[in-house]
């Protein structure tokens, strides 16, 4: 169904000032788009393609340059993987929400009605965090054992208040079956245009059958991987790879933009304690 073609709705080019990346509200990206008409360009410039000088742009991005927890990092074997804060999963049923590019890739926001802990949730650590929704990047923002796969995906979670607290990192690579996750997205063709969204229902379970419910992962104390670069992020990264088939995998790229931050040395990071 992925090259099914559907009807795609016009949306408004809303901008909103503020919004850091990963807070994956439609169009929030678009703070660091020069396309943005109504970005304030003074403060909001920023690209991937300089993403060493991030926080010299504004005093509200200084933590991209000092922060003690920034993300993302290079992750190793070596590492282990990680026997705390191990999660477990409320992911039932197809949820409603809106598909769309966040301006580097393919985008779904769960729809919101103002009650975040009607969303699907994880638990970790006695706490449980509300999907916000999910966003891709392309290349992968993390490496392990040197290797950076196509794409990664981050499942953004939100606290029962909405304040964003944690995300799950899906590794993407091709693989030699289609995989169910990806079939439910319309097509992505001319999708890089940033114009258009579209009202879908997912099954978001089946990204995490895809790497076995986080059975085996690493987690560390991270950062915002856009500016504002803001700390107090858990990670959970996965360490199965989400295997897509390789037209999905086209499809992915293709309506994609560099989108991956240079990797931070590690500080305070914490890795899987
Ligand atoms: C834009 O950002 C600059 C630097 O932070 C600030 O001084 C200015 O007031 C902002 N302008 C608007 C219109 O928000
Ligand atoms: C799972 O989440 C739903 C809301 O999506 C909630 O009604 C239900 O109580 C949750 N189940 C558990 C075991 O927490
Ligand atoms: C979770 O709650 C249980 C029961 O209250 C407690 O024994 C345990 O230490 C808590 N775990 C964490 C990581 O806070
Ligand atoms: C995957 O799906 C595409 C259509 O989207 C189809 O052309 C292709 O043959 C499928 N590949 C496999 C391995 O099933
Ligand atoms: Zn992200």
């Amino acid at each position: 169904m992925l090259f099914s073609a559907l009807a795609l709705i016009a949306a408004s080019a809303t901008a909103v000032v503020g919004c850091p990346q990963h807070s994956n509200h439609k169009r929030s990206h678009l703070q660091g788009r020069q396309t943005d008409p109504n970005a304030n360009t003074t403060q909001n410039i920023w690209a991937y393609e300089a993403s060493f000088n991030w926080g010299k742009l504004s005093p509200d991005y200084r933590l991209c340059q000092t922060g003690t927890q920034q993300s993302p990092i290079a992750l190793s074997l070596g590492n282990g993987l990680s026997l705390n804060h191990v999660p477990t999963f409320n992911y039932t049923g197809s949820v409603p929400g809106n598909f769309y590019n966040w301006g580097y890739g393919p985008a779904f926001t769960v729809a919101h009605n103002g009650d975040w802990t009607s969303h699907p949730s994880f638990t970790y650590d006695n706490e449980t965090l509300y999907l916000k929704g999910w966003h891709i990047h392309a290349p992968a923002d993390h490496s392990v054992g040197g290797d950076r796969s196509k794409a990664e995906m981050h499942f953004v979670h939100v606290d029962a208040e909405g304040h964003e607290g944690a995300v799950l990192a899906f590794r993407l690579d091709p693989g030699n079956f289609n995989n169910t996750f990806f079939d439910q997205l319309p097509a992505m063709i001319g999708f890089d245009e940033m114009q258009t969204e579209e009202s879908i229902e997912m099954d978001l379970s089946l990204a995490m059958e895809s790497v076995q419910y986080f059975n085996e992962f690493w987690s560390y104390q991270g950062s915002l991987t856009s500016p504002p670069c803001h700390e107090g992020i858990r990670w959970f990264i996965a360490r199965q790879i989400m295997f897509t088939g390789v037209e999905q995998m086209q499809a992915i790229l293709g309506a994609s933009t560099y989108s991956a931050r240079a990797e931070q040395e590690v500080w305070q990071h914490r890795i899987n304690e």
